[in-house]
């Protein structure tokens, strides 16, 4: 750390890193070490003492210099853009320092000091960017009921490990349960920040009681059976994380949690049915939610989402919210097929995991790739469930800061960013 001043005289909270990094757990100093630096046309390659290879181009490198007059992406305080770079620059001077760093002096005399750690992990190596893009979703079936993803609640708020081991699992489940929560209604929120601060709908509010009503608005104020489904499908953002605390709930039948990984059955899709796969990664659906008076929400994107390597990034579905296809009338059969092919599997014995849900027992559900439901139960019975909603973004950003400062070595994963947005492109390109 060398100093906390930044440009133009600013104090900025983050502390001044420049281009340098601690390693990382399990790196060793083979995999930080510069053995010789090569100068291209328009770019320098350098070897490292592991004798991997990683390419830089002159462009790259300097507008990623995060010294103190140039300033930083991490924090957005920064001053160098795009367009005072010449796209041809060429550096003046290109050497190594005595502990290791890369040195560049730029033609207008701009010096750019990067540390050999801080080079390896932005490096875009093919190698490198694998590592980046090697996160890998377990996939479930219904038998995941024998050995749910379950971790304990208590002490999980003052052991990060332990929070972290959580959100590792909620990652590459896209579903956790907690155990011993205990059934205070004051500790939802306690019990969300966990994954971050909760996301306020129009439809639920900011902590959503799901109690039968007499008048019922929504089918979860019901105490009919519902399939399994994503919460919200219908907006364009829709909410990331939906915290189910359960505070009471029936001994014996009615009642039960039902879920579905929507990332299990897309890949299924893609192996038996790759017509529907094909059709619902690129043609829209519609899903609406409009109460007169009130809202009128309305979205036509994909069901599936890929991202640009092919991998599902997203799933969107609500059959109950599902709007009147608008589509080119030699679409409207092709789609119902395709439709038909994805519902029928998130309703089999073959995907749907049943269990009751304890009272004093939470569960969290990644609401871009997991759908939840649940069978019916007798109206009057005292089933009693708290629900919130918090956005993807935040238990990722969580996920990524704990990781890093406990050593992970998979931290900066690319994770799946979520559904298809109306004007997202629908295909990996
Ligand atoms: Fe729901
Ligand atoms: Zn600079």
């Amino acid at each position: 750390m060398k100093q906390e001043q930044s440009i133009s005289g600013v104090t900025t909270s983050n502390a001044f890193m420049g281009n340098q990094c601690a390693a990382p757990a399990g790196f060793s100093a083979e995999q930080s070490q510069i053995r010789q630096v090569e100068s291209n046309a328009r770019s320098i390659t350098l070897s490292w003492q592991d004798n991997q290879k990683s390419e830089f181009h002159y462009i790259w490198l300097r507008h990623n210099c995060f010294c103190s007059q140039c300033g930083n992406s991490a924090d957005g305080i920064r001053a160098l853009t795009i367009l005072d770079i010449d796209p041809d620059i060429r550096p003046a001077r290109v050497s190594l320092d005595d502990t290791g760093n890369l040195l560049i002096t730029w033609p207008d005399g701009h010096r750019s000091e990067y540390g050999p750690v801080w080079l390896r992990l932005h490096s875009y190596s093919k190698q490198q960017r694998q590592h980046r893009l090697s996160f890998t979703p377990t996939l479930w079936k219904a038998d995941i009921t024998d050995n749910f993803p379950s971790h304990d609640y208590r002490h999980i708020h003052e052991d990060e490990s332990a929070h972290l081991a959580m959100l590792e699992t909620l990652r590459d489940y896209g579903i956790v349960k907690l155990d011993n929560v205990g059934s205070e209604p004051a500790e939802t929120e306690r019990l969300a920040s966990l994954l971050g601060p909760i996301h306020e709908t129009t439809v639920y509010g900011r902590i959503f009681e799901v109690q039968v009503e007499a008048v019922s608005k929504l089918g979860s104020k019901t105490a009919i059976h519902q399939d399994t489904h994503h919460d919200d499908a219908f907006c364009y953002n829709h909410p990331g994380v939906v915290v189910f605390h359960c505070l009471q709930n029936i001994d014996g039948e009615g009642g039960e949690s039902t879920y579905c990984d929507g990332f299990a059955i897309a890949e299924s899709l893609r192996n038996e049915a790759p017509e529907a796969f094909e059709l619902l990664t690129r043609i829209p659906v519609q899903h609406i939610r409009r109460h007169p008076g009130e809202i009128d929400f309305r979205i036509h994107a994909p069901l599936i989402r890929l991202d640009w390597n092919g991998n599902v990034s997203g799933v969107r579905y609500f059959d109950r919210a599902m709007a009147p296809l608008d589509l080119p009338a030699e679409l409207i059969e092709p789609m119902y097929a395709a439709v038909r092919e994805y519902h029928r599997r998130m309703v089999s014995d073959e995907f749907k995991a049943v269990i009751k849900i304890p009272a004093g027992t939470a569960v969290f559900i990644d609401n871009n790739r997991s759908m939840h439901g649940r069978n019916a139960f007798v109206p009057t019975s005292p089933r009693r469930i708290r629900t919130c909603h918090v956005p993807r973004d935040e238990f990722h950003g969580r996920l990524r800061d704990l990781g890093a400062r406990l050593g992970r070595d998979d931290f900066d994963l690319i994770l799946p960013q979520g559904p298809a947005r109306p004007d997202a492109p629908c295909r990996g390109q």
